[in-house]
């Protein structure tokens, strides 16, 4: 397949015509998801052919009742029901303690038909209920959103064989690797270090050998960090923080936002944009992912894809261990 960076050549679209600088090539995260999610479709089929109607199997578990997360959670499911995967959404109320999401956990981990299991976050509870603890109890095997501290661990030393990786930035990876520029020697820059996008974002261009900076809220004249960006991954929840100026020449440009600004054309009366100033930002860098339509759908097939790929483990640990 010709990658981005072959079309772009191709058709003079990333640089400079006639003195006037043209705008970025677009990094369509519907495009490529789809290409991932037809590859898992013809895997999954593959497993249940040579494994006797075996299918791979999820749990999407939520407590309470968020607009934004039941959203989430029907495009994950749905999209995991086109792939062939078994997926189950376990619903706890909002007023579920502790000890009774840690015991959801628990059976879950112990049922040999799921393979992948997500606790979709934020939590929605009235109760007190330590985040961290909640998905740190996620069996490794099945961690499959690659949030507990054995996969973060292991991905942050580089054993990225053998972990399962968060799906936002497994995405971003998928998305550069999409413009056929490599990232061994490039300064990379990650604004934002949470445990879902910019810290493992971090460790993944840092073993795909770039040199990377992590920006965050203290960082002082981020603009300056910014300018030095070959690669440009935005994870910082804020809307259209990275201005257009701030961006390096030609640039891949990765935007992880999704926020809803008021916008009195819409019947909405809102739209979602990324943490980038998108119109701005296509004027300087030479790809670019939009919001939406970018980050987002790689995300959920990621999911997809790490799910699969548990399955994969489990059926060689089964036949195997016969
Ligand atoms: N909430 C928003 N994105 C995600 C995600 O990727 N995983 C989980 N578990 N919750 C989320």
């Amino acid at each position: 397949m010709l990658s981005l960076a072959a079309l772009s050549l191709r058709l003079g679209a990333a640089g400079c015509r006639g003195g006037r600088r043209s705008m970025a090539t677009v990094i369509s995260g519907n495009k490529t998801s789809k290409l991932v999610r037809e590859r898992l479709k013809k895997e999954v089929e593959k497993m249940k052919s040579q494994f006797s109607g075996f299918r791979p199997g999820l749990v999407v578990l939520q407590v309470g009742d968020r607009d934004d997360s039941n959203l989430y959670i029907s495009t994950k499911l749905k999209a995991a029901a086109e792939i062939g995967i078994s997926a189950n959404h376990v619903r706890l109320p909002n007023t579920a303690t502790e000890d009774e999401v840690l015991q959801s956990i628990a059976s879950v981990n112990q049922n040999p038909a799921v393979h992948g299991l997500i606790v979709q976050l934020p939590l929605d509870s009235v109760k007190p209920i330590d985040t961290e603890r909640v998905t740190n109890a996620v069996a490794p095997d099945k961690d499959v959103d690659g949030l507990t501290c054995i996969n973060a661990g292991k991905l942050s030393r580089g054993d990225l064989g053998d972990c399962l990786i968060p799906c936002t930035p497994n995405g971003c990876m998928e998305l550069i690797r999409q413009t056929g520029v490599s990232v061994a020697g490039k300064h990379a820059v990650v604004i934002g270090r949470s445990k879902i996008v910019g810290a493992p974002m971090h460790d993944l261009l840092l073993w795909s050998h770039a040199t990377v900076t992590t920006c965050h809220s203290k960082t002082p004249d981020l603009p300056a960090q910014v300018g030095r960006a070959d690669i440009l991954v935005v994870g910082a929840g804020k809307a259209e923080m990275v201005r257009g100026e701030w961006v390096k020449e030609g640039a891949v440009v990765i935007d992880c936002g999704i926020n809803h600004i008021p916008d009195e054309t819409k019947a909405s009366g809102k739209r979602v944009v990324g943490d980038v100033h998108y119109a701005s930002a296509n004027q300087r860098a030479g790809y670019i992912t939009p919001v939406p339509g970018g980050v987002g759908p790689m995300t959920v097939a990621m999911l997809m894809e790490n799910t699969v790929q548990s399955a994969w483990r489990f059926l060689q640990k089964s036949q195997a261990g016969r």
